[in-house]
């Protein structure tokens, strides 16, 4: 991210310090309960939003070679995404075009020329043209030009790769769906790092919960008392709106020790985190040396998929930063956990009846830019 904006940052950061204050929305929001419960709103988040959107959906890392690949269903469809013999990014759909048998079941794998069908041995290569099958005589004029796999749109950007799960649509085009977060993320080489520590967590609880979690530091004191809280300035951060998306800075204790100090040339990941949110579901948090990646894929009202992962910037070469990464990584998900344990008891908590709406304050307003959004997407 430019210099401009990380010196504003911390002179913003550091204003908020001396007053007491923190960024604020315009307005209180309430939101209603139903939006997390009905599987009418629901079944319109998955055909409205998820299905015409560009989503996260893997790490470019983990297919670095051509014939690389990764499944699975957290987009609510079967995928296999695979390194194309030109570098590319192919996204399939993991159904075989005989009798649509899943036709890859390992989760992933590598350096792959070809898929056979475990059911009839029909194989397509890795750009997902059927290449051959048994007894093809039987088949009569089988156009098998026509048989391929059927491909869903994907690209990639700072290192991860976005599917949008609607065949026959068009290339995402990232620059613009992403806007002008795209740059920042771009300048921090997150496209050249390497995945560690990858996590897959099913929780109990509507995606929305889990986003929500992250879009606000009113909670850090209190529900992460014991990990996280003592590192961080209670309640202060910076919060811009890059609608759809937005990003955040939870500035941490060290900055303290700027008052009254020139602020050009700093960095703001060694005083605090950024967080980046892009609409739906992808958050990507910034630490100091590394990134830590969620992605809260929907699977019904009242629960989630969590794919993430710390993206490094290259494989531990030995113990000594095995075990640094560990450490970090261990932080990231132990205080990750404190906030999913508090998601589902908010679910069960709407599943209760107790409350029929729920109130964002001031300094939670990131969370009411999230509902606006996703207001709007799905209107059109
Ligand atoms: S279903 Fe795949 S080869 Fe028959
Ligand atoms: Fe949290």
């Amino acid at each position: 991210m430019d210099q401009a904006t990380q010196t504003a940052w911390l002179a913003r950061s550091l204003r908020h310090l001396e007053a007491g204050t923190t960024d604020q929305g315009e307005a209180v929001t309430r939101i209603d309960v139903a939006r997390y419960t009905s599987a009418e709103f629901m079944a319109l988040e998955t055909n409205r939003v998820f299905r015409r959107l560009p989503i996260a959906a893997g790490f470019s890392a983990k297919l670095a070679k051509p014939g690389d690949f990764i499944t699975h269903q957290h987009l609510g469809l079967p995928l296999l995404l695979v390194r194309g013999r030109d570098g590319g990014i192919n996204a399939f759909l993991n159904v075989c075009r005989h009798r649509g048998a899943r036709l890859v079941a390992a989760r992933e794998g590598c350096d792959k020329r070809s898929f056979s069908c475990p059911y009839h041995a029909w194989t397509y290569d890795t750009d997902g043209r059927l290449l051959s099958l048994p007894h093809e005589a039987d088949f009569g004029a089988l156009d098998k030009a026509a048989h391929g796999l059927v491909r869903l749109p994907a690209a990639e950007a700072f290192g991860i790769i976005f599917v949008l799960p609607q065949r026959d649509a068009a290339t995402p085009d990232l620059d613009a769906f992403l806007g002008p977060l795209k740059r920042d993320m771009e300048g921090f080489g997150l496209g050249r790092h390497v995945v560690y520590d990858e996590r897959e967590i099913g929780l109990r609880c509507n995606w929305k919960v889990v986003i929500e979690g992250g879009l606000e530091t009113y909670h850090v004191r209190h529900a992460h008392s014991r990990t996280i809280a003592p590192m961080f300035l209670d309640n202060v951060s910076v919060m811009e709106r890059f609608a759809p998306h937005a990003r955040l800075y939870f500035t941490k204790r060290e900055a303290r020790k700027l008052k009254g100090q020139a602020l050009d040339g700093l960095n703001v990941r060694d005083f605090g985190n950024p967080l980046y949110f892009f609409f739906p579901n992808l958050i990507v948090l910034v630490q100091p040396d590394h990134a830590t990646v969620m992605i809260t894929h929907p699977a019904c009202t009242d629960s989630c998929i969590i794919q993430g992962a710390a993206l490094i910037p290259e494989p531990p070469q030995s113990d000594k930063a095995r075990q640094h990464w560990d450490r970090n990584v261990k932080i990231f998900w132990d205080a990750l956990d404190e906030d999913f344990q508090m998601g589902q008891s908010i679910q069960a908590g709407f599943a209760s009846g107790a409350n029929d709406h729920i109130t964002f304050g001031r300094f939670e307003h990131p969370c009411g830019w999230f509902h606006a959004a996703l207001d709007e997407a799905m209107q059109e």
